[in-house]
């Protein structure tokens, strides 16, 4: 099959989360697979693909965008290729739109105030690509809100071109709580006409929701675990879309994310004090006492509770700052990686302060360091309001840093809970996001640890041997491909 995806970031060359983690590895084992797929995404100030030694060329130098009353606008476009593969991946680069040095927001965290012209302008111009190119997709795959208008552009202002005469859309829900909700004159920049403006399609509370076009327009849907495609059909996790998703709910899909087993290696991770297996867990404590001499902490032999994470409401970051003293009075370390709202970065520095030889922040982004807390760690806490998969719980059962986890989502799908009568299971659940259940299960770890180092061991071996491929997620996008494919020519 011809694939085209589209996507607001992609590893390596931009990231703010999982969704560059996916668009950077899923089209390479879809390529394994046989397919011919390309990736089109923006070409950020970030994207220097010079010095990236990659190869790349200019391979359109002028491509007409047409933005409904903004009036055509013209770009042009880059080729290089996903890292370690032979796969196509074009940058957009219109530096009104592009050149800036952060992907969605601005120093402040504050969205841009284009962002709706800035994505509307991706998913148009990677429809004209397509047409520049001549290359006539079999699939059209968008991602989030982002790229949402790709499947209604498909099926209206394309819906006759030749180019896309066959071509069936997918769009993957990674995250049901960013809509792309705009003022409704963004109708007139979509130019699909504004008979679709109601309720079914991009109408929502008077405003347009670019997510809910691609729910209704896309062929078919997936999000990213079979746990979270449940989930968004309730209130609860449906951020106000949940009818919609109802609606087609014979058409949703879960596909769970893979990572990357070559890169997440502990027998061979350079990034390392020293490596080991799940035969021979040596080198782990060598990790665990390197991580405390890095984070600042008295190196000492007691459990090491880790977290990485974007300091968001999603990620109950919150909820761990409200229980954060009282959890301190153990005689355990906390060590976190992160960056994101406001108040994190006030925070967390002042429970350094007050507590120098238990707990240490990293603010900001640290791609090497997520290795060593993952190495390092005894426990990885995810106390996450929702997790569409989570890829952090996957990096951490290979690593053997027990996940503590609210059982939502891919989180719930990928952990096992741990029974404390035969010492079965890869992790520590628990359901209901309170201060409560977060601190009584962080309790219940540490008295783990303490009293059940037989379960703890075995639970950390029996987690690095489970394997979560994206083989295994690419087969399952081939056949939502095949079923797309096939709807649409019936
Ligand atoms: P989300 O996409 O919601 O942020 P995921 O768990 O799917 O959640 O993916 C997050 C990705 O971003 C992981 O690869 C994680 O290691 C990485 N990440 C998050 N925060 C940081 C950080 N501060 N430094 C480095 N990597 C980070
Ligand atoms: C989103 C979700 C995360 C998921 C990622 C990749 O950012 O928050 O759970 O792993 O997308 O699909």
């Amino acid at each position: 099959m011809k694939i085209l995806m589209v996507a607001s970031e992609a590893v390596p060359f931009a990231k703010t989360g999982g969704l560059a983690d996916v668009v950077g590895a899923l089209p390479r084992f879809l390529a394994e697979l046989g397919h011919d797929v390309r990736v089109v995404m923006p070409r950020y100030t970030k994207v220097l693909l010079r010095e990236n030694g990659i190869k790349f060329e200019k391979v359109v130098p002028l491509l007409g965008v047409p933005m409904g009353i903004m009036g055509e606008l013209w770009c042009s476009v880059w080729e290089s290729q996903l890292p370690e593969s032979e796969v196509p991946i074009y940058f957009i680069e219109f530096e009104q739109y592009y050149g800036r040095n952060r992907i969605y927001t601005d120093a402040r965290g504050e969205g841009f105030l284009d962002n709706d012209n800035r994505f509307v302008f991706l998913s148009r111009a990677a429809m004209q690509l397509a047409k520049a190119l001549h290359f006539k997709p079999d699939i059209l795959h968008a991602n989030d809100w982002h790229t949402a208008a790709v499947p209604v552009f498909l099926n209206t202002l394309y819906r006759n071109d030749p180019v896309f005469k066959d071509a069936a859309s997918v769009l993957t829900l990674h995250n049901l709580q960013h809509q792309g909700v705009y003022y409704r004159g963004l109708m007139d920049v979509l130019g699909v006409g504004w008979q679709h403006f109601n309720y079914l399609e991009l109408e929502y509370h008077r405003t347009v929701n670019l997510l809910k076009g691609g729910l209704y327009h896309a062929t078919l849907l997936n999000t990213v675990s079979a746990g979270y495609a449940d989930e968004i059909q309730t209130p609860a996790f449906g951020y106000g879309l949940e009818g919609v998703i109802r609606d087609r709910a014979d058409d949703l899909r879960g596909i769970l994310n893979g990572i990357d087993y070559d890169l997440w290696n502990p027998e061979t991770d350079p990034l390392l004090a020293a490596n080991y297996s799940h035969l021979a867990l040596q080198g782990k404590a060598v990790c665990k006492q390197a991580l405390q001499v890095e984070m600042g902490l008295p190196v000492r032999d007691v459990p090491v509770f880790g977290l990485v994470s974007r300091f968001v409401n999603q990620k109950g970051i919150d909820v761990l700052a409200g229980i954060i003293d009282r959890l301190l009075e153990m005689d355990i370390q906390i060590v976190m990686l992160g960056s994101g709202e406001w108040w994190a970065h006030v925070f967390f520095p002042e429970v350094r302060e007050r507590h120098p030889k238990q707990f240490a922040c990293q603010l900001g982004y640290n791609d090497e360091l997520v290795h060593r807390i993952e190495a390092g760690a005894d426990f990885f806490l995810m106390p996450s309001r929702f997790e569409p998969c989570g890829l952090n719980q996957l990096y951490s059962l290979r690593y053997g840093a027990l996940p503590i986890v609210h059982a939502v989502g891919g989180l719930d799908d990928t952990v096992e809970n741990y029974d404390d009568r035969g010492g079965s299971g890869t992790g520590f659940k628990f359901w209901g996001l309170t201060r409560t259940s977060l601190y009584d299960t962080i309790g219940w770890a540490t008295y783990t640890w303490y009293n059940r180092p037989e379960h703890v061991e075995a639970m950390i071996r029996r987690g690095m041997q489970q394997r979560f491929t994206w083989n295994d997620s690419a087969l399952g996008y081939e056949k939502l491909y095949e079923d797309a494919l096939a709807r649409r020519r019936g």
